[in-house]
């Protein structure tokens, strides 16, 4: 018998599973950080669907903006993720969001097309992108420019300078508490792996890093804007590798997507595509009638 129910931070785990059979990408970690977003109000904005005792699918909806549903490879093509897309939608609405989008890895053809059927458009491409590191990556120095590891009291700077150069093309700015609980408040980030850019006093430039997988993975890059096209980035990223290479780590990782323009920049510094996925959205129809 299958029943649905709000999430709770205890399903977590049960989640991650779920998830991890969809996507091999998932991390614990990440679900953990986006169930306990400042806005989220888990008995409205999550559902988690049981079946004799087993989760099987669950939904979740970030600010009415932005949703994840995911149904267990045995539970598919019996109208859960139709219904659970339903849900997203009401809850959008009811929360008076005008879009909702969806990111779904360009491997999963059927939930691409269940999207185009209901009315989603692509309207971006994310690239999982990966380094192989056969030996330790070489640093270039950097003229002018001195590099260090994050330390404590380093958070305000760097939300600062990064949410500045985000906001040249993020939907929504971010206040300090949401942007450090996806970031430097996660439990898996590195701070000795994480190495900012000064020019004198000022922070100019930053990679923060987590310790999730296998491989080591770049969470966040950005640089000032009168600090760029002078290899910052490309510095910090190799800096940001070689310590992983330090650690032991033969590979790193990080997402970045289409309307950030900064492809170019990952596959000079040598690393490639693993796999993408492409962010659907649609407008939503507000019923004035009532
Ligand atoms: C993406 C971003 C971090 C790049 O920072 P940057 O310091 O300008 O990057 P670099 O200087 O290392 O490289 C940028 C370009 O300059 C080129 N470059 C590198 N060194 C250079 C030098 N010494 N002189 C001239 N050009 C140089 C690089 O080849 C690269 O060109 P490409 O894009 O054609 O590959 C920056 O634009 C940014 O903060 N953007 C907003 C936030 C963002 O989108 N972050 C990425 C999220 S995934």
């Amino acid at each position: 018998m299958m029943r649905d129910r709000p999430a709770t931070p205890d399903d977590t785990p049960a989640i991650h599973k779920l998830v991890s059979a969809c996507d091999p990408d998932s991390s614990l970690d990440s679900i953990a950080a986006d169930l306990a977003r400042p806005a989220i109000v888990l008995a409205r904005d999550t559902v988690v669907v049981h079946d004799d005792g087993e989760l099987v699918a669950w939904a979740w909806v970030h600010m009415g903006r932005r949703a994840q549903v995911n149904v267990h490879p045995d539970y598919r093509g019996r109208g859960i993720g139709t219904r659970l897309l339903a849900w997203a939608e009401a809850r959008s609405l009811e929360l008076g969001s005008s879009r909702l989008g969806q990111n779904v890895p360009d491997s999963r053809t059927d939930a691409a097309k269940l999207l185009r059927a209901n009315g989603y458009e692509p309207k971006a491409t994310a690239w999982l992108l990966e380094i192989a590191m056969e030996r330790e990556p070489e640093v270039p120095a950097l003229d002018g420019i001195t590099v260090r590891s994050f330390r404590d009291g380093d958070g305000l700077a760097a939300y600062q300078m990064m949410e500045k150069a985000f906001n040249e093309w993020q939907q929504r700015p971010h206040e300090y508490g949401e942007w450090a609980q996806q970031t430097i408040e996660r439990e898996t980030f590195v701070p000795e792996l994480s190495p900012l850019a000064f020019a004198g006093e000022r922070l100019v430039g930053a990679v923060l890093s987590l310790d999730v997988f296998a491989q080591g993975y770049v969470e966040r890059v950005a640089v000032d804007r009168e600090f760029r096209n002078r290899g910052i980035a490309r510095g910090l990223l190799l800096e940001a590798f070689r310590g992983f290479y330090r650690q032991g780590r033969r590979a790193c990782r990080l997402w970045t997507h289409s309307d950030t323009g900064a492809l170019s920049l990952y596959e000079r510094v040598g690393m490639s595509v693993v796999r993408s996925s492409t962010h659907f959205s649609k407008p939503l129809q507000h019923d004035h009638r009532g």
